[in-house]
C-alpha cells in the first residue's frame, strides 16, 4: 500500500540562519521499546498516550513534506522503530521517494531485537544499511544494561541482516566500568565480520535513575587506549551523521566516535528531529520545539506546513550545551533519549 502524495507548493530548500542546510531528517516513530537501556530508560517508563501519536499516514506525509523541502536522508527511530504497529507500511511508502530520486538514503537505527523477523523486507525496501545498537557481546552484560534484551535474538537479527544484504553499522555506548574493556574484542568482532562500529558518548538526556557520572566515560579516554593498542589513521569518510572516523590499520576496518561532550559537532549539523507526535526538535541538545502536527492536521494542504517548517528552521541554534559534571547532578535535559531518537 502507498500512501497519498502530499501536495507541494514549489518548496525551496531549508537553510537555518547560520548557512547550514537542513538534508537529514531522523523520525522517532514511537518512544515505546522492547527494552529498557539503562542510559536511556528509566525502569518503570511512562510512554505517551496512544492518542496524541500521529498515524502512519500522517508521519509518511510529514516526511514526505520534509523531502519536497530538500531533506535526503531519513533515519527511522525510536523507541524501538521496529515494534511500531504496521511499520513496514510506512517504510513501503517512503521507499517511493527512493525509486523516483527525490532521497537518496532511507535507512534506521534499532536495537536489532525484530530484526530477523524484517530484514528481508527492509531490503526489499531499497533500505541500505542500518544502525544496530549493542554495547556488548557478554550475554549477562547485554542483559543487565538492556534489562529486558535477549543478546542471542539480537546476534540472530545481525545475522539476518546481513544475510538480507543490509550493510550493519554497530553502535556502542561507552559505559563506564560496565563495558570500557570490550572496546578491542567489539571492534575485532565487528571489523572481522565487515561491519564498521561507532563508540558514542553517554549523553545527559532524561532522568534514568541513575547517576550520569556513575555512567559517563569520556571517549578522548577509549580512543586513547584503543590507539595504545592499534593503529587509528584519520580518514574523511562522512555518513552524513555527527562520526568521526579512523581506519584501524591492523583489522582494515572503521571506527567512528560520536563525542558530544568532548568534542563538539554542531557547526556541521544538517539535521532536526521529529517524534512520534509530530514535534520538531531543532537540535537533540536544547528544549525548543516546534509543533508541526497542528499544521498538519489544519488542511490537506501543507502551505501551513511549510510556514511552520521555515518558521522552526529560523530557530535552528548554533549548538547545544551538554555538560555532566559534579555540579550538574540533574538530566542536562528532561526528555528522554527515546523521545526524539538518537
Ligand atoms: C534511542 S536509541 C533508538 C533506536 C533503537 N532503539 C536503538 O537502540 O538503536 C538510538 C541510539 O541512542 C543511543 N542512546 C540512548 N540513550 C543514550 C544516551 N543517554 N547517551 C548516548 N546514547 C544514547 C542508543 O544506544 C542507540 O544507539
Ligand atoms: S537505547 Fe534503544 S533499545 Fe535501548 S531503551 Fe533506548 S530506545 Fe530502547
Amino acid at each position: 500500500m502507498e500512501f497519498e502524495r502530499a501536495a507541494s507548493v514549489h518548496p525551496t530548500p531549508m537553510t537555518d540562519p547560520f548557512g547550514r542546510r537542513i538534508n537529514y531528517l531522523r523520525v522517532s516513530v514511537t518512544d515505546r521499546c522492547d527494552f529498557r537501556c539503562v542510559y536511556c530508560m528509566a525502569e518503570n517508563m511512562t510512554f505517551l498516550p496512544k492518542a496524541d501519536l500521529l498515524t502512519l499516514e500522517e508521519l509518511d506525509r510529514l516526511c514526505s513534506a520534509f523531502i519536497a523541502r530538500g531533506v535526503r536522508k531519513l533515519r527511522l527511530t525510536g523507541g524501538e522503530p521496529l515494534v511500531r504497529r504496521g511499520i513496514m507500511t510506512l517504510v513501503r511508502s517512503l521507499s517511493r521517494h527512493l525509486g523516483d530520486g527525490s532521497l537518496d538514503e532511507l535507512t534506521l537505527t534499532t536495537n536489532g531485537s525484530q530484526l530477523s523477523r524484517y530484514a528481508d523486507e527492509l531490503a526489499e525496501c531499497g533500505v541500505k544499511r542500518i544502525n544496530v545498537s549493542l554495547d556488548t557481546r557478554d550475554a549477562d552484560k547485554f542483559r543487565a544494561i538492556t534489562r529486558w534484551g535477549e543478546l542471542d535474538k539480537v546476534l540472530g537479527g545481525i545475522d539476518g541482516a546481513r544475510a538480507a544484504g543490509l550493510a550493519v553499522k554497530i553502535n556502542a555506548v561507552a559505559l563506564k566500568g560496565v563495558n570500557e574493556d570490550e572496546f578491542p574484542a567489539l571492534l575485532e568482532w565487528a571489523h572481522g565480520s565487515g561491519m564498521d562500529l561507532t563508540i558514542i558518548e553517554v549523553m545527559p538526556l532524561g532522568d534514568v535513575g541513575e547517576q550520569r557520572l556513575d555512567q559517563y566515560l569520556p571517549l578522548s579516554m577509549v580512543r586513547a587506549r584503543l590507539a595504545s593498542r592499534y593503529t587509528l589513521e584519520d580518514i574523511d569518510y562522512r555518513t552524513g551523521g555527527p562520526a568521526r572516523y579512523v581506519r584501524v590499520k591492523e583489522t582494515g576496518g572503521r571506527l567512528g566516535f560520536i563525542t558530544p561532550l568532548t568534542h563538539n559537532f554542531c557547526e556541521s549539523c544538517n539535521r532536526v528531529r521529529l517524534t512520534c507526535t509530530g514535534t520538531l526538535y531543532m537540535c537533540l541538545g536544547q528544549e525548543d520545539a516546534a509543533d508541526l502536527r497542528s499544521p498538519l492536521r489544519a488542511s490537506e494542504a501543507n502551505d501551513l506546513l511549510y510556514a511552520a517548517m521555515d518558521e522552526a528552521i529560523a530557530r535552528k541554534p548554533k549548538g547545544h550545551d551538554f555538560v555532566i559534571d559534579r555540579r550538574h547532578k540533574r538530566p542536562a535535559l528532561a526528555r528522554h533519549m527515546s523521545v526524539t531518537g538518537g
